[in-house]
């Protein structure tokens, strides 16, 4: 008797014929992956494209990357915010450079700027191990498709990962699982799926469910986590210091502290904002992008 094909095997036969073609998934060079997967946790793909491109020409490998100053990640990184894991990604390609690759996910992720989605995500794809990284993409895929939830939330993750281990096939490519679930996510089983086309709907019971009209789509279904704010500004902290950022990277010579509080924020008040303004400054020094003299502040090189 022939066999049913698995929820598995079908998601690859699906995804070879309408996977995303991206240059991060003709490679098992572990440092173009890590580079995509960190960018890709920031940017959606279309976006990290253009980023990934760049920094690829100007980084083309841990060595290079190893000997770039931060002045030189940060500008390379710019446009994609959280300029931390430029740093980090640099600091990462140093300890390549001299320690070798980490061989166990556990080992990636001891690596400062890898946490355990971005040490399953480079262990599978790099290094073919079978693993499945779980961002809210896959989340929301995995999560209606074996444990009937229509929106899986972050604390669903636990009892996910029991059930993941029986979906993963053990042989052939359990590497491309999670890249099509990527995909799977992305063209189709997006916040209001298109069950109708899913290769998977005759074994997602959720899918019955959402195409009988039966499921409310609720208005947001991640709450963001809450962002530090100063006193009634408008924008959270984060969008001040990348505001500090751009204008230190426009005044390579060094930048004046005078009027910078009104460069970033035309409301600043010189009595209420002035220990914000300073403390956002030590942070910056201390997170290594920026140093300073008594009167001016520069790139930390
Ligand atoms: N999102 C995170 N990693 C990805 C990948 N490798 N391909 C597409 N989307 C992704």
């Amino acid at each position: 008797m022939k066999k049913t094909p698995s929820s598995a095997s079908l998601l690859l036969a699906w995804y070879r014929k309408y996977g995303r073609d991206l240059p991060w998934r003709h490679t098992r060079d572990p440092y173009p992956i890590l580079v995509s997967e960190m960018m890709l946790q920031q940017t959606q793909v279309e976006r990290g494209l253009l980023f990934y491109n760049r920094w690829i020409k100007c980084f083309p490998n841990w060595k290079t990357l190893s000997k770039a100053t931060n002045a030189q990640v940060v500008r390379a990184w710019s446009g994609l915010g959280y300029n931390r894991r430029a740093l980090a990604l640099r600091d990462i390609a140093k300890h390549v450079n001299k320690n070798g690759l980490p061989q166990t996910e556990e080992e990636w992720k001891q690596l400062k700027g890898i946490g355990p989605y971005t040490a399953a995500a480079i262990s599978a794809f790099a290094q073919k191990k079978r693993t499945m990284p779980i961002d809210t993409n896959i989340r929301r895929v995995l999560g209606r498709l074996l444990l009937e939830i229509p929106y899986p939330q972050l604390s669903d993750d636990k009892i996910l990962e029991h059930k993941i281990d029986s979906f993963l096939p053990t042989r052939g490519h359990y590497f491309d699982v999670p890249q099509a679930l990527f995909d799977l996510a992305t063209l189709i089983c997006t916040k209001t799926p298109s069950c109708n086309k899913c290769p998977l709907r005759s074994s997602c019971k959720v899918s019955t469910a959402f195409l009988s009209g039966k499921i409310e789509i609720p208005k947001a279904t991640i709450k963001k986590p809450k962002e530090k704010t100063h006193r009634n500004k408008p924008y959270p902290d984060r969008i001040y210091r990348g505001r500090i950022l751009k204008l230190v990277k426009e005044h390579p010579k060094g930048l004046s502290f005078k009027n910078l509080g009104l460069l970033i924020d035309p409301l600043f008040n010189l009595v209420l904002d002035q220990d914000w303004l300073s403390g956002m400054i030590e942070r910056l020094q201390q997170e290594r992008f920026l140093k300073r003299t008594k009167t001016k502040i520069f790139l930390s090189d």
